[in-house]
C-alpha cells in the first residue's frame, strides 16, 4: 500500500523494553534525533514480566568472593559450549556501569543490612542476582525507564508496528515501513534502525511471554537480508504456574524461589532433580526443564503435565515473592502450605539477529539489542537473569555505535531508502502453528516430528497482504517457525535447550558451532 504518512529521525528504535528504552535514552543524550516505534503501549513489552533480577558482579563483590570471571564461567557452562567467549566477557564486564546508570535513572532495587540484596538462580555459583520489588524486577526496570523517556520527552509512536526495512540500492537499511494504530501505512526514514523488539514465545501454546512476543524484529531482519543464528535454541523456563489446558501467557514462578530453597517434586513427592546434576534444583535451566519433562512422561500413563514446587520451607514467601504469591492466590493456593503445580513453558529465544556486542548487524544501518539479538552471550542456553543485563549493556552501546557510525559518515542517507516491492508474505494460521510447534519443536524433537511440523505449517500457510497488525505478527511467526524448524532439523545432536530424542548426545566434533541463516532480501 502507498504510505500515507512519513516521519524522519536519525535513529528509529523498534520496541520499548529494557534494550529499546536504554538505547533511546542514550541516543538522545548523544544528541541524536531518536524515535521509538512500539506496537503496544510504551510499558507493555516483555521486560515488565521479568521476575528474578539482573545478574551482575559489582565492584564491591570481590570482597564477597565473586568475580566477573566466575560469572563468565557460569555463563559458558549454561551455554553448553556455544557461547562466544569474548562477547560474554565484554557484556558481563559492562554490567557494573550499566547497572549504575539504571540506578541513576531511578530504578529502586531491594536492599538489606549489607547493601543490595542478592539471590541465586539456576546455573549460578554465587548469590549475584540483584532484584526489585521482591520478584518484580522487570516491572521496576520498565517503570524507571518509561519515566525517564516521558520526562525527557523522547518521542514514542505507541501502537505502531514496524513491518519491513527501507533499503537503499546498495542494500543498507534506511528506515522502516510502519502501520499506525489504525493500520494506516507510513514510513519512518532514518539513518539507522535499532531492533529491540524482543523474542517469539508466541510460537508456542504455553509461554511465559505476553501476546506481543511474536518475533516481528527477527522477521524484519531476515527479510532485510541480515544473518540470524541459534534460532533452534528456545529456552523453556522450568516453572510456570500450571493450570489445566493453559494457553497463552502463563504466570512465571521465578527460579529465585528455588534459589531461596524450594525443591521440585513429582506427584508422589519424589525429588525431580536428585542425582540429575551436581547443582540439584539449581542446575542450569535446560537441564531442569528436560528433567521435569522426562519425569512428567514417566507419570502413570505417560501423560503427566506438571510437577510440584515445594516452597513451604521458604520463609516470608508473600513478601519475598509477591507476584508469584498473587498468581497462586488466584488459584486458591498458599505456597506456605500448598505445593505449587508447575510445568515448563517457552520463555526466551537464545538466538536471534547476529550482532556484535555493540549491536552492529551484518547489514549496514541495522543494529539489534536485547532478546532479538544474538550476540553470543547465551550460546545454547541462557544463564538466568543475564537477559536484563544484556539489554542494558548492549542497548546503551548500540546507541553509541549509531552515533559513532553516523559521525564517521558510514550510515546511509535516509532519503535513499526504498519500500520493498513485495505485496504479500506467507502467513500461517496461528493456532495450527502454535499446535505443531508445541508438539514437535519444544523439548524433545526428532527428525520425523520436525518434518511433520514443516508439512503442517506449509499446508496452513498462504500468501497474505501485511495490512493489519495481526497479519504482520502472523507473518513473523511463520518465517521464524520455518527458520527454527530448518535449523533444528539440521542440528543432529542435543545441546542446551535443543533436545533431540533421536540424537541424545552432544556432538562436539560436528556441532560446536552456530548455524547462520540468511534469506535473500525479499522483493526489494
Ligand atoms: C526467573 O525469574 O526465573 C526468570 C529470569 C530469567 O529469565 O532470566
Amino acid at each position: 500500500k502507498t504510505p500515507h504518512w512519513e516521519a524522519r529521525a536519525d535513529l528509529v528504535v523498534i520496541g520499548s523494553g529494557v534494550a529499546g528504552l536504554t538505547a533511546a535514552l542514550r541516543a538522545q543524550e548523544l544528541g541524536l534525533h531518536v524515535l521509538v516505534v512500539t506496537k503496544a503501549a510504551v510499558e507493555d513489552g516483555n521486560t515488565r514480566w521479568a521476575q528474578g533480577g539482573v545478574a551482575v558482579v559489582l565492584d564491591g563483590d570481590r570482597d564477597r568472593d565473586d568475580t566477573v570471571a566466575k560469572h563468565a564461567e557460569d555463563t559458558f557452562a549454561a551455554g553448553a559450549g556455544l557461547c562466544d567467549e569474548d562477547a560474554v566477557r565484554s557484556i558481563l564486564a559492562g554490567g557494573p556501569s550499566a547497572v549504575t546508570e539504571l540506578f541513576a535513572n531511578g530504578a529502586m532495587f531491594d536492599r538489606g543490612m549489607n547493601g543490595l540484596s542478592r539471590t541465586r538462580e539456576g546455573g549460578h555459583s554465587a548469590f549475584r542476582v540483584i532484584h526489585a520489588g521482591g520478584d518484580a524486577t522487570g516491572a521496576e526496570v520498565e517503570r524507571a525507564l518509561v519515566t525517564q523517556v516521558t520526562d525527557r520527552r523522547v518521542p514514542v509512536l505507541e501502537h505502531h508496528i514496524a513491518v519491513d526495512a527501507l533499503r537503499t540500492p546498495a542494500g543498507e537499511v534506511a528506515g522502516v515501513t510502519v502501520l499506525d494504530r489504525r493500520g494506516v501505512p507510513g514510513v519512518v526514514r532514518a539513518s539507522a534502525v535499532v531492533l529491540a523488539s524482543g523474542g517469539f514465545g508466541q510460537l508456542y501454546q504455553a509461554t511465559s511471554n505476553p501476546d506481543l512476543a511474536t518475533g516481528d524484529g527477527l522477521a524484519l531482519a531476515l527479510r532485510a537480508g541480515a544473518s540470524v543464528a541459534d534460532v533452534e535454541f528456545v529456552q523453556f523456563h522450568p516453572t510456570v504456574l500450571y493450570t489445566p489446558g493453559a494457553r497463552g501467557r502463563c504466570p512465571l514462578v521465578t527460579e529465585a524461589v528455588r534459589g531461596e530453597g524450594a525443591t521440585l517434586v513429582d506427584g508422589a513427592g519424589v525429588p525431580v532433580m536428585a542425582g540429575v546434576h551436581p547443582l540439584g534444583d539449581l542446575a542450569p535451566r535446560d537441564v531442569v526443564s528436560a528433567a521435569i519433562t522426562r519425569r512428567m512422561s514417566q507419570a502413570p500413563g505417560g501423560v503427566g503435565d506438571h510437577v510440584f514446587l515445594d516452597a513451604t520451607g521458604v520463609s516470608g514467601f508473600a513478601t519475598r515473592f509477591p507476584t508469584v504469591y498473587a498468581a497462586c492466590a488466584e488459584l486458591g493456593l498458599d505456597p506456605a502450605v500448598d505445593a505449587i503445580p508447575v510445568t515448563p513453558a517457552a520463555h526466551f529465544a537464545c538466538g536471534g539477529v547476529v550482532s556484535t556486542v555493540h549491536g552492529r548487524c551484518t547489514v549496514r544501518g541495522l543494529y539489534a539489542a536485547g532478546e532479538v539479538a544474538r550476540t553470543g552471550l547465551h550460546g545454547a542456553n541462557r544463564l538466568a537473569s543475564n537477559s536484563l543485563l544484556e539489554g542494558l549493556v548492549v542497548g546503551e552501546r548500540a546507541a553509541e555505535a549509531v552515533a559513532a557510525d553516523l559521525a564517521a559518515g558510514l550510515l546511509p542517507d535516509p532519503s535513499r531508502g526504498r519500500m520493498p516491492q513485495r505485496t504479500s508474505a506467507p502467513v500461517a494460521e496461528r493456532d495450527a502453528l502454535q499446535r505443531v510447534m508445541s508438539r514437535y519443536a519444544a523439548i524433545g524433537r526428532d527428525a520425523d516430528g520436525l518434518a511433520a511440523a514443516g508439512s503442517v505449517l506449509d499446508l496452513s500457510t498462504k500468501d497474505s497482504p501485511l495490512w493489519t497488525h495481526r497479519a504482520v505478527e502472523d507473518a513473523a511467526l511463520t518465517v521464524v517457525a520455518q527458520a527454527l524448524l530448518a535449523a533444528a532439523a539440521r542440528r543432529t545432536e542435543s545441546r542446551g535447550s535443543h533436545v533431540r530424542t533421536d540424537f541424545p548426545d552432544r556432538d562436539e566434533h560436528r556441532w560446536q558451532r552456530s548455524q547462520l541463516i540468511r534469506l535473500s532480501p525479499s522483493g526489494q
